[in-house]
């Protein structure tokens, strides 16, 4: 069950010129979230509804609080941004289907841009679980260094050593993320976990379909109130009976298999 709270903004940082974090102290959420689900959050307890913004819950502690970590685009994470600690947000959530984790098994997490944020508290919940995957291989990519260097030294911190593309090469490879699968995932069997632009796991879904590799994908549409009630979300998947699921309700996270793919 998820519910309407205000949290206190308990720390801001600056990742990069445009990329922030958040913690938020908001106990009725952390206890129940679970890795791939999201909140609705809009700057100020009381403004404007119209400026509520889906966010992957990014990380969640121990005691209580909960990370967000975004990208300024427009309104509403401008002002998420502008605010400092002391101050509310509005919060909705846990919000979605989170991602269903696998146990023993090779596990790949792929993240492009803010695709990255939940890829942070699923695998902090992979690492401990009583049985721990083999092998996890962590694949990010970014436009350029500055939005993905401190992100990649975080995962580096838990024990994982991800594997960088970057789009002007500025760090690892340069090019596109999917370009690091075939490098880096050897002939055997993995679960993959996947957010990023829609391009970007379009290919990673084909190069998992390719092989029989599950691959669970987490998808960011636009979303107006997040809770299955403006049908903003929708997407065409396999498995619904009118060929629309919705995202905020039925995701974000999805079998990369039953979504009906761009082409
Ligand atoms: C389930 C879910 C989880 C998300 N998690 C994160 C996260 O952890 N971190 C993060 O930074 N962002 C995340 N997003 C995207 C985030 O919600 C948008 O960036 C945000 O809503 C933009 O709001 P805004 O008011 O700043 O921009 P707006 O004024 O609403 O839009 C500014 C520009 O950004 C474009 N835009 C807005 N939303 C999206 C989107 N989802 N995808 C592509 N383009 C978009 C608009 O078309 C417009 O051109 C998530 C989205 C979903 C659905
Ligand atoms: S965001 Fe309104 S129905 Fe999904």
């Amino acid at each position: 069950m998820s519910g309407q709270f205000s949290a206190e903004i308990s720390k801001k940082e600056q990742i990069s010129a445009d990329i922030f974090r958040l913690t938020l102290v908001a106990p009725e959420i952390a206890d129940k979230a679970r890795a791939g689900q999201f909140v609705m959050l809009r700057a100020g307890a009381a403004l404007d509804p119209l400026l509520s913004r889906p966010f992957s819950i990014h990380q969640r502690m121990a005691d209580g609080r909960i990370q967000v970590l975004f990208k300024v685009f427009g309104e509403g994470t401008r002002r998420l941004a502008n605010l400092e600690p002391g101050q509310v947000v509005g919060v909705v959530g846990p919000l979605g289907r989170g991602f269903s984790l696998q146990s023993g098994e090779r596990i790949c997490l792929v993240g492009g841009g803010m695709g990255i944020a939940p890829l942070f508290f699923l695998a902090r919940e992979l690492l401990r679980r009583a049985e721990p995957p083999e092998e996890i291989v962590v694949l990010l990519g970014a436009r350029t260094a500055a939005d993905l260097r401190q992100l990649a030294r975080e995962f580096e911190m838990m024990g994982l050593h991800p594997r960088l593309a970057t789009d002007d090469g500025t760090l690892g490879h340069g090019g596109l993320i999917p370009e690091l699968l075939p490098l880096h995932l050897s002939g055997d069997k993995y679960q993959v976990y996947c957010c990023g632009p829609t391009p970007m796991m379009a290919a990673v879904a084909s190069h998992c379909a390719a092989r029989q590799w599950p691959c669970q994908v987490s998808l960011e549409t636009m979303m107006a109130c997040g809770i299955s009630a403006c049908l903003g979300c929708a997407v065409k998947t396999t498995t619904k009976t009118d060929g629309y699921a919705h995202v905020c309700k039925d995701g974000p996270v999805f079998a990369a298999t039953d979504i009906v793919w761009p082409s």
